[in-house]
């Protein structure tokens, strides 16, 4: 079975094909008949053990437009509260014979753990703070209808790097594609050693942003902060929150994008996510439609599916 664990097993040429495959997916979704019947047959299962509004809706209506029976397993009202184990409930949910699980975790690499284990197609939908492969994929396809490319961009990440998974795979899709990326936090939120990462670290907004052609903010992880450096609101808002004042420094056109959920007046004033070079809706429309790329490229046996591994 083929799975979806992170961009770092996709190659160049598959990501382009993921994002072709996508713009034909937002064409069926603009349509007032959206559905298809390419995963008709198929049953999905959506197991979220972390809070999602977009990630988990946007795959649920994924697999419903192409005809898939969906299920989202609940939980926080399964047995996973009587003490059931990860691997327990995915051999459980593996005996109804599934085509596909789509996990999330706060496990970095629970994903790859439960491919293993399971007789389907597994895709991540963010396991811990190693990665979030459909965000990036979505942010990319944004970006690139946008601007009609990714090569040759500056693209700014900005806050949380330490605990994010958005931005790892983002750091990792943007350089294949040939982008500049730039991340922007103060010093404690930034992973030691990040330029092996293929980036240009700033510690300060004006710094990091002058010239970019994208900004990309991100929350803060308090979740994944125990016991270690958790900045004051107002003083993390007034030094490396996104205001339009800050936001001069970068294009005229610059596209500010934000993978949700958003803590207003943390890291974005509502003038910059509200205002008109915001994208992040545009963002939330096509996470379904890569959502759906990525589950046809898995389970369709009349394509190929690349390197999708
Ligand atoms: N961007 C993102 O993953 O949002 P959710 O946590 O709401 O799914």
């Amino acid at each position: 079975h083929r799975h979806l664990l992170g961009i770092k097993s996709l190659s160049p040429a598959d990501i382009e094909m993921l994002l072709d495959r996508a713009d034909a997916a937002v064409a069926v979704s603009r349509q007032p008949e959206k559905k298809l019947a390419t995963l008709r047959g198929r049953t999905q299962i959506n197991l979220f053990y972390e809070a999602s509004t977009r990630t988990q809706s946007s795959f649920e209506l994924a697999g419903k437009r192409m005809g898939a029976d969906v299920m989202n397993m609940s939980v926080a009202s399964s047995s996973t509260k009587k003490g059931e184990t990860l691997l327990d409930t995915a051999a459980t949910l593996n005996a109804m014979r599934p085509d596909i699980l789509v996990i999330r975790h706060s496990a970095a690499g629970a994903a790859a753990l439960l491919a293993q284990k399971v007789g389907c197609s597994v895709v991540n939908a963010g396991d811990g703070a190693h990665e979030h492969p459909t965000q990036a994929l979505l942010d990319a396809l944004t970006i690139r209808r946008a601007k009609g490319r990714l090569a040759g961009l500056t693209v700014a990440i900005c806050g949380d790097i330490l605990h994010s998974r958005v931005a790892r795979s983002n750091i990792i899709l943007l350089n294949a594609l040939g982008a500049r990326v730039r991340v922007v936090a103060p010093s404690t939120l930034l992973p030691a050693g990040v330029e092996q990462m293929g980036v240009e670290p700033f510690t300060t907004m004006e710094d990091g942003l002058k010239g970019a052609d994208v900004v990309m903010m991100l929350r803060l992880q308090r979740e994944r902060m125990a016991g270690s450096f958790v900045p004051s609101v107002r003083e993390y808002f007034r030094f490396f929150g996104l205001d339009s004042q800050k936001l001069k420094a970068a294009k005229k056109d610059a596209l500010v994008m934000h993978p949700g959920p958003m803590n207003r007046g943390v890291e974005i004033a509502s003038e910059v996510a509200d205002g008109p070079q915001s994208v992040i809706q545009e963002q939330v429309e096509m996470g379904v439609a890569v959502r759906m790329a990525v589950m046809e490229a898995l389970l369709d046996p009349r394509r190929n599916a690349g390197g999708v591994a």
